[in-house]
């Protein structure tokens, strides 16, 4: 009896031993797929050692991990203070910026490590919006490429590079959704939609972050800037914002998760007030939304002084009263502030601040540090190469090729037929290597660039050509002394190709909104005094942001958007001018006709009063033109579309089929039912390309109104010449639902469209009916 109740029991726990074994090795499976990235979030042993670290710190000390100063070139106003050395030194400063170098970096670790009382490691950050030293595209160009594992092995090369130096922490992605082209800040985001943003968001943070945090060449990623800040008023650079609760959630958020998903280390908040709360004081966005409903468990950074930005802003009186809004609201660390330096202490001792908001600051920060074994090794090995690595440039030249947007080809003037051909290269950016590189250049530097004209030149001379080269003007100059020059080349040539463009670090990035979106200075003009002389004219636009290219639309031949390509400018361009290699990039922002349609993006709402199917190309001539929601001496459409783009090939798209009709809504949402899409693309030219496919959806019926296209799928194919692919996507809940009328995220019952298409505004469409 007594024998039998032992084996009873006994059998019972080996069942549960063996039941707890099953469910240790499961749930080790499941960490070992979700990325690792975000494993740095949950380990006890990090948390158990900064619980030791905190009961040892003083105020002062936990104070100290909360500041960030620039060490090198400011990349805003200055606050004039340089003492960061005796700072370190008595553990009152935690993190520096704006420092790059081995040496420099091992130095300032080396005050931390050694002198300080702590010796808690300092963490070094850069913006490196685009490469380190090699420079990619810009941010604008990158997200042209529609390319996500291109753009997670470009950030990979930039956090190589950083990490090599000391430099540990990216203030990158930003991930803000932008819909005006003239904000300056465009150039450094994926352009206007949310959906690509997301993907693109998470690429930067796998790329940057690696397969672990603390592999020595991952570095920790910055999204920013949290949140709103691409919807300023009017374009202006860090104006006021006003997001609806919905509109946020639906567009301007969802990058940011998308970020942190992927395992972002930290987040920045924004300059801009949004819906009257400062960005940078806001408890519902920054505690409530990313520490609470997304259980961030990294660091959240002020922007340059964002904290004593609330003085003018007029939340607070001065930046004692500043620091004690931002860091109850959540806000970890003060860039370049003056605030949580000199007040944080006093704020606590006079009850203003409780203690434990400090704690779990620098709990965030001291996990981050931690996560990137920054503990173990703080120093980095002296630089032991001073170049670019040649796979990293082939890199860079692929990322550039595939950025392209070639928007207009009459004629097939492009690729050029240019063996034994003179071209006459005109214009600013022709041989301007500086430009190549766009604003935020990093360790980026100028003679690591090929230029257009340089490259152009040899590739001309090897095939008996020749290139003629007139620089024409400059970017804001009013003067037309190169004109002659520039129509005299032009004489010369077979063929003329324009370089035109926004003088990079003048007119595009922060604080460089632009209130007239045409060519800048007198390069209109010097296009059309060249276009005069007849000869085929192929422009490249190197900008920024969308321009006004509409005089460029009706009278050259080819236009292509190449933005700031980076350090293999010139042979990615040569490859592409020359063919051997077809352009294919997409746009990620509208291009206006006028800056008067400004924000203008694909994905909005219909009005009641649409004006489709009506003739908009003349001013209303009858009650029926007139009464719908348009301009009177403006078209609605852009220019140029979102997604849209020309390669050298033509690609017919099949119908858009669906794999079934109906589905039901509660299945969406449980998860157990979704939806194929699918199109067949048939590549009908003679030459390779990559098509960039894309899935449009709209839903009506819905509780609230929806957009009248909102991507969600896209994949980037290779076709040869005559090859036809069938391309899937599925649709689920996650494509599916949206904030709806009680401001719940749900599939809701709706008549459902869909369209695979090369643009936002092509393709077939099907319908499904998304039932109860
Ligand atoms: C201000 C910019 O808004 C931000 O994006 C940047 O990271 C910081 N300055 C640091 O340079």
């Amino acid at each position: 009896m007594l024998l039998g109740a032992y084996f009873a029991l006994k059998g019972t726990l080996m069942r549960i031993i063996r039941t707890l074994i099953v469910c240790l090795a499961l749930i080790g499976i499941i960490a070992a797929q979700s990325p690792a990235t975000a494993a740095w979030t949950n380990d006890s042993q990090v948390e158990s050692k900064i619980d030791a670290l905190l009961k040892q710190m003083t105020l002062e000390e936990k104070v100290g991990q909360l500041v960030t100063y620039s060490a090198g070139a400011p990349t805003g106003p200055g606050t004039g203070r340089t003492d960061y050395k005796e700072m370190i030194a008595k553990g009152q400063l935690g993190s520096l910026f704006n420092i790059t170098g081995a040496d420099q970096t091992n130095a300032m670790q080396r005050i931390a490590m050694e002198k300080s009382r702590l010796h808690i490691p300092l963490l070094f950050g850069l913006d490196i919006i685009h490469g380190y030293r090699t420079e990619f595209p810009v941010p604008l160009g990158m997200s042209a490429t529609w390319d996500t594992a291109l753009v997670e092995r470009a950030a990979h090369v930039a956090a190589k590079e950083a990490s090599a130096e000391g430099v540990r922490w990216t203030y990158s992605p930003m991930v803000d959704i932008a819909r005006d082209a003239r904000w300056g800040r465009i150039i450094e985001g994926a352009g206007e939609d949310p959906y690509l943003g997301s993907a693109l968001a998470a690429a930067y943070v796998r790329g940057y972050q690696g397969a672990k945090l603390s592999d020595p060449d991952s570095i920790a990623a910055c999204a920013k800037h949290f949140v709103g800040y691409g919807a300023a008023e009017g374009g202006r650079d860090y104006n006021t914002t006003e997001i609806p609760t919905r509109l946020l959630r639906q567009v301007y958020l969802p990058p940011f998760h998308a970020a942190l998903e992927a395992g972002a280390a930290t987040f920045m908040s924004a300059f801009n007030s949004l819906n009257e709360v400062p960005a940078s004081a806001n408890p519902v966005t920054l505690s409530q939304i990313l520490k609470k409903e997304w259980n961030f468990q990294g660091f959240v950074t002020s922007d340059w002084n964002s904290i004593g930005e609330l003085i003018p802003q007029g939340i607070a009186d001065d930046h004692a009263m500043a620091a004690q809004k931002a860091i109850l609201a959540g806000v970890d660390m003060d860039m370049e502030g003056n605030a949580y330096g000199p007040h944080l202490v006093d704020l606590v001792k006079s009850g203003k601040v409780p203690e434990s908001v400090i704690d779990e600051s620098v709990r965030r920060v001291l996990r981050v540090k931690f996560a990137l074994g920054l503990f173990d090794h703080p120093y980095v090995q002296a630089a032991s190469s001073d170049g670019i690595a040649p796979e990293d440039a082939d890199l860079a030249r692929k990322a550039a090729e595939e950025s392209f947007v070639l928007l207009k080809n009459e004629g097939s003037v492009l690729p050029l037929k240019a063996n034994g051909k003179t071209v006459a290269l005109i214009g600013p950016m022709a041989a301007d290597a500086g430009q190549m590189l766009g604003s935020w250049g990093a360790k980026s530097q100028a003679k690591d660039v090929v230029t257009l004209r340089a490259e152009m030149t040899k590739r001309l001379e090897a095939a008996q050509g020749h290139v003629v080269y007139a620089k024409g003007t400059d970017f804001l100059t009013t003067s037309d002394k190169g004109f002659a020059d520039a129509v005299a080349a032009a004489q010369k040539s077979d063929i003329v190709v324009l370089a035109l463009g926004e003088d990079a670090p003048l007119m595009t990035g922060e604080a460089a909104s632009r209130a007239h979106l045409g060519l800048p200075g007198n390069q209109e003009q010097l296009l059309e005094a060249v276009a005069a002389v007849g000869k085929p004219v192929v422009l490249l636009v190197f900008s920024g942001r969308p321009l006004i290219l509409n005089w460029a639309a009706q009278h050259v031949l080819a236009i292509m958007e190449v933005w700031y390509p980076g350090i293999q400018a010139g042979p990615a361009l040569a490859n592409v001018l020359l063919g051997d290699s077809a352009p294919s990039g997409r746009l990620t922002t509208s291009f206006p006709r006028a800056v008067g349609q400004e924000p203008l993006y694909y994905n909005h709402f219909s009005t009641g009063r649409p004006a489709d199917g009506i003739d908009l190309s003349h001013p209303p001539t009858n009650s029926r033109e007139k009464y719908v929601s348009r301009y009177i001496d403006e078209q609605n459409s852009p220019l140029y579309p979102f997604g849209y783009g020309l390669t050298y090939s033509t690609i017919a798209y099949s119908p858009t089929t669906v794999s079934v009709t109906s589905i039901s809504a509660r299945a969406l949402n449980a998860g157990t039912a979704k939806l194929t899409v699918s199109a067949d693309v048939h590549n009908t030219g003679t030459r390779a390309a990559d098509e960039v496919v894309q899935l449009y959806i709209r839903q009506t019926g819905t509780s609230v109104v929806r957009p009248v296209r909102e991507l969600k799928g896209f994949r980037r194919v290779t076709l040869l010449p005559g090859q036809s692919q069938k391309v899937e996507f599925n649709l689920g809940a996650d494509e599916l639902r949206f904030w709806n009328i009680d401001m719940k995220d749900v599939v809701e019952p709706a008549q459902l469209t869909v369209w695979i298409a090369p643009d936002s505004t092509q393709g077939t469409s099907a319908k499904v009916t998304i039932g109860q």
